[in-house]
């Protein structure tokens, strides 16, 4: 099992950790551009592994031809959002870098599964399949674990409860248009709005919505890493390990939701296959209205896009 990670920054670095530490893989590449980071990063961390009792060898490299015969391949280099900057903003420079990143990481490993991170989210996994020219099981982008782990996280802090006993799932594009769903959110089998006053719903839903905002304004000088680098994993984890989890991730939809061209986060089953089927599941009006202005604004931005002209 070989996990090639590309872009060594906060995200890139920590999914590395993760990866290594819960010892998913034999062998963990870090490929950065910055000279000296994906080596540093890389033997620093396999430095931590007898520490950490896991026998993952972690290397760092600026080129590609050490990840040659990965398993599986995620994509988180780019750049980060400042604050005030839109993931939007970040359309032009990253989809290059994206596209650069999946065809050189395809052409070493073309039988490799890809998880993009890299931002627009849902955008960027189009890149990336376009780039690779891989069916849509085999590229898949991570915003919707993230997103309702952020939602998970809230509602946990307004009741006190433990974050496992939360369910709950985002849809939608990785942007102010996501998709929170209420109404199919529980509280250890019990519905939120038994619990929590609609207010308080409408409340958590905006602050999730603002999720990425709000620790970009914190930091300044970056994005989220640790919860990032954690959604990531867990869908990896799914793969590997065949778990068959349902999570939600950005996937090229053909029909499902009456949605067809547009890369959006609906749930699905996470298998050995990767994406093993999109779950389709029946959306009130006013759900499906929110889906479906959510993936025109997906849609637009990748209209938008000069990379494959
Ligand atoms: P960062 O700035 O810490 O790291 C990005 C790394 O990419 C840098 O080390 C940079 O040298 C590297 N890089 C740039 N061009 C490259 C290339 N052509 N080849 C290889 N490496 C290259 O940024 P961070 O915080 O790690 O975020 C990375 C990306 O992930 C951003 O686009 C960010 O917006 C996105 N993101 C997406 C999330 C999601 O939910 N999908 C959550 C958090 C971040
Ligand atoms: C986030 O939601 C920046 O997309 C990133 O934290």
């Amino acid at each position: 099992m070989k996990i090639t990670v590309i872009g060594a920054g906060n995200v890139g670095a920590t999914t590395a950790q993760r990866i290594a530490d819960k010892e998913l893989a034999h062998e963990v590449v870090l490929v950065d551009i910055a000279e000296g980071i994906p080596q540093g990063k890389g033997l620093d961390m396999f430095q931590s592994m007898p520490v950490e009792g896991s026998d993952t060898r972690i290397t760092g490299t600026n080129g590609y031809a050490a990840t040659a015969g990965s398993n599986y391949v995620i994509i988180t280099a780019g750049l980060a959002r400042k604050p005030g900057m839109s993931r939007d903003d970040l359309l032009a420079k990253n989809a290059a870098i994206v596209k650069s990143c999946a065809e050189n990481a395809f052409e070493q490993s073309p039988n490799a599964t890809f998880i993009i991170v890299s931002n627009p989210l849902d955008v960027m996994t189009y890149v990336a399949q376009k780039a690779t020219g891989l069916p849509r099981n085999r590229v898949i982008g991570m915003a919707g674990v993230l997103d309702t782990a952020r939602y998970r996280t809230f509602l946990a802090m307004e009741l006190n409860v433990s974050v496992e006993d939360i369910n709950a799932f985002v849809l939608g594009g990785h942007g102010d248009s996501m998709v929170p769903l209420p109404r199919f959110t529980t509280i250890a089998g019990i519905p939120i709005e038994k619990l929590i006053s609609q207010e308080r719903i409408d409340s958590i839903v905006d602050r999730t919505r603002k999720g990425g905002a709000e620790i970009v304004n914190h930091l300044k000088t970056g994005s989220a890493y640790y919860a990032p680098s954690a959604s990531a994993v867990e869908m990896v984890k799914s793969i590997i390990r065949d778990k068959r989890r349902i999570l939600p991730c950005a996937v090229e939809l053909k029909g499902e939701y009456g949605l067809n061209d547009v890369v959006i986060g609906v749930p699905v089953k996470l298998g050995k296959n990767g994406v093993e089927q999109v779950i389709e599941i029946e959306l009130s009006d006013e759900e499906r209205a929110a889906l479906h202005s959510s993936a025109e604004a997906v849609k637009e931005t990748i209209a938008k896009l000069r990379v494959f002209d």
